[in-house]
């Protein structure tokens, strides 16, 4: 794989298609564990519209969706997708799209973006880009949550690290830092899009 190249829709969909599951979302008590604390790092109780980036099979999405009026899951899969409709068939305010984000995008504003275990599958320049394109999705006021894993992972493109620094050199004038975690194995960024014009 090429590190300057994001990764392409067709690596997740061979993914998908050999194992439904592949980084085990539904089952692992880790994943179970780094969910509730990013639900938790949520500052409000309840948000308008959340936009969600790269949703998967809709286990994080689920949960999400008990704080939000409205949430637009988008992913490159089709197959990943195919199972977070179904998981979320109970819950008729998530929405689900296929978009290759930074270069395809929802045409509506947010109050919260979630960015959960994807930023390192960019590429640098299309990190930038995305960053561009959240900052111009989010409302003034409203919430960005990152959180990735840390390790360095063959073949992709950055790591946890790289994309959380890179969005702390946005945080001057475009954006609030508003809260760091770091466990072990991830790390968790808040960020409040600032309401002064730019
Ligand atoms: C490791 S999973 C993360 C799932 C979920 N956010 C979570 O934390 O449980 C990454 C997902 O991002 C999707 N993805 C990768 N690149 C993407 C892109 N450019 N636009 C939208 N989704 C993408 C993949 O298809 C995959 O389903």
């Amino acid at each position: 794989m090429n590190p300057s190249q994001s990764l392409p829709p067709s690596y997740f969909d061979a993914l998908y298609q050999t194992d439904p599951d592949p980084w085990k979302f539904a089952t692992s008590d880790y994943e179970a564990e780094k969910y509730a604390a990013t639900i938790a790092a949520l500052p409000k109780p309840n948000y308008r519209s959340a936009l969600e980036i790269g949703g998967s099979i809709g286990v994080l999405t689920q949960k999400l969706a008990t704080s939000c009026d409205s949430v637009l899951s988008i992913d490159v899969s089709k197959a990943a997708q195919v199972q977070a409709i179904q998981r979320c068939q109970q819950t008729p305010h998530v929405r689900f799209a296929l978009m290759n984000f930074p270069h395809e995008y929802p045409p509506e504003i947010f109050d919260l973006i979630l960015v959960s275990e994807v930023g390192y599958y960019w590429c640098y320049e299309d990190l930038r880009i995305a960053q561009q394109r959240m900052f111009e999705l989010l409302e003034p006021g409203g919430h960005l949550l990152l959180v990735h894993w840390l390790p360095r992972s063959p073949g992709y493109p950055l790591t946890g690290h790289e994309v959380h620094d890179s969005f702390l050199e946005f945080v001057p004038n475009k954006i609030r830092h508003l809260q760091a975690q770091q466990n072990p194995k991830y790390r968790l960024d808040l960020f409040e899009r600032m309401s002064e014009k730019y």
